[in-house]
């Protein structure tokens, strides 16, 4: 779908349906009776007007993950909620500026967002670049993943996934088990891949061919960078230049470490790994082969360097589990001490100000740590300081480890959230309010 004259009018409907799903009719959630939900084309300076209406038998509602767009009203408010048979009209309004790139939508309920993720809840927002990439050919790549029983249904997470952060048995691309795809050699394909699992981490590998990473979620280097393998912690997105060299390659996901909960009866921490698709690079490259373009966008908007220039506010912020006093005795997952509570404000802002957050992860596993709004700046990782300008809003943050990022809070206003975007663990209270005014 895609905007006209500035403008994009869509309605979606959340709902229980019967679809098909690696070659199996399963009973899944979705947007429009298939999984992923309609892709959402538009241009920095258009607005989205979204009416969502709730069939499932829960509460719902939708968040539009990496906008920059306001966070109040109508528009990316995720304290917006809907009760079965509600329906809602969002409103989003990208600024002149907005950057592009690939973002994407899913529900945001707090205590369900990873069950109705994992259900098949999401789809793909991108904002066209003024001028396209210089590529062949462009491709949008939703990995997903999720799981059913015998009888069709969606497999319900038990205890320990939850702790863990489920993940799902079908690793899916573009809502396909085993997809492939085409091209010939010296092909400059230009990919925009989205981690849209609830919990799983993604490790990729592409044998065989040449990958040049322009950037992690919004965020642009000012080069692109010869990459072997891209990590990308669930939420996070990465665009792509892949020059085709002839052969087969396949496009996986390897094994990721995200730590040991250390607890008996959990589930191993490793992810396990998989085939995502299968890359045919074959045939005469293009008679009338132009000399390959530089391998850069066209006009990229020069990144923004916090690293070095003045802060207002430093301030710690740590991620922490615990045992819980919640009934059963299971563990805390929770932000400076506390689980969520949408009804406080945990950390308030002043408009305008930039502010280091240094996050400190006391636990035995990985959190990715999201923000909504308003991007971070990476400036050390794992005590390593951050040698390029990266962009990002998620910012994944290893075990026992700190990383240390800079936010300029500036454009927008108005109160949203950050969290671990292992939804299971937002969903057990690794979430807290943010406010800027
Ligand atoms: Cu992708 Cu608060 O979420
Ligand atoms: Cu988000
Ligand atoms: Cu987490």
């Amino acid at each position: 779908l895609r905007s006209v004259d500035g403008r994009l009018d869509v309605e979606l409907t959340a709902a229980l349906v019967e679809t098909e799903v690696a070659g199996r009719i399963v009973r899944a959630l979705s947007y429009r009776d298939r999984i992923p939900g309609p892709t959402l084309r538009v241009r920095a300076g258009d607005r989205i007007t979204l009416r969502l209406r709730n069939g499932l038998d829960a509460p719902t509602n939708l968040h539009t993950h990496g906008l920059v767009v306001s966070p109040e009203g109508n528009s990316d408010n995720v304290f917006v909620m809907l009760d079965p048979g509600e329906a809602f009209d969002y409103d989003y309004r990208l600024g002149p500026d907005h950057p592009p790139g690939v973002f994407w939508y899913h529900p945001h309920h707090h205590g369900t967002t990873a069950e109705q993720l994992f259900g098949g809840l999401f789809g793909a927002i991108v904002v066209e670049e003024p001028e396209p990439v210089a590529a062949t050919r462009e491709r949008l790549l939703i990995v997903s993943d999720t799981g059913f029983d015998a009888a069709g249904n969606l497999h319900v997470a038990t205890q320990a996934e939850r702790m863990l952060g489920r993940e799902g048995e079908l690793v899916l691309v573009n809502g396909q088990l085993g997809a492939s795809i085409e091209a010939a050699p010296g092909d400059r394909e230009h990919w925009r891949l989205v981690n849209a699992c609830s919990s799983r981490h993604l490790r990729l590998q592409l044998d065989g061919q040449r990958m040049s990473l322009l950037g992690i979620d919004a965020g642009r280097y000012a080069e692109p960078r010869e990459v072997e393998e891209v990590v990308l912690a669930p939420g996070n997105r990465a665009e792509l230049i892949v020059t085709a060299v002839e052969g087969e390659s396949v496009l996986r996901t390897m094994p990721f470490d995200r730590g040991a909960m250390g607890m008996a009866g959990s589930p191993p921490s490793a992810t396990t790994g998989a085939d995502l698709v299968s890359v045919v690079v074959r045939g005469e490259p293009e008679a009338t082969a132009q000399p390959t373009p530089p391998a850069t966008t066209s006009a990229p908007p020069e990144p923004r360097d916090l690293r070095g220039g003045p802060v207002d506010v430093r301030r710690i912020v740590t991620l922490a589990m615990g045992m819980g006093g919640g009934m059963g005795g299971g563990p805390a997952f929770t932000i400076d001490g506390r689980e969520f509570d949408e009804g406080r404000v945990d950390l308030a802002v002043r408009h305008g100000a930039i502010e280091e957050w240094t996050i400190v992860n006391t636990s035995p596993m990985d959190h990715p740590f999201h923000l909504h709004v308003w991007p971070m700046q990476l400036v050390e990782v794992d005590g390593e300081a951050a040698d390029v300008v990266d962009h990002r809003d998620v910012v994944h943050v290893r075990a026992r480890s700190t990383t240390v990022v800079r936010i300029a809070f500036e454009g927008i206003a108005g109160r949203t959230v950050f969290h671990c975007h292992i939804l299971d663990h937002e969903d057990q209270g690794m979430m807290a309010v943010v406010e800027a005014t």
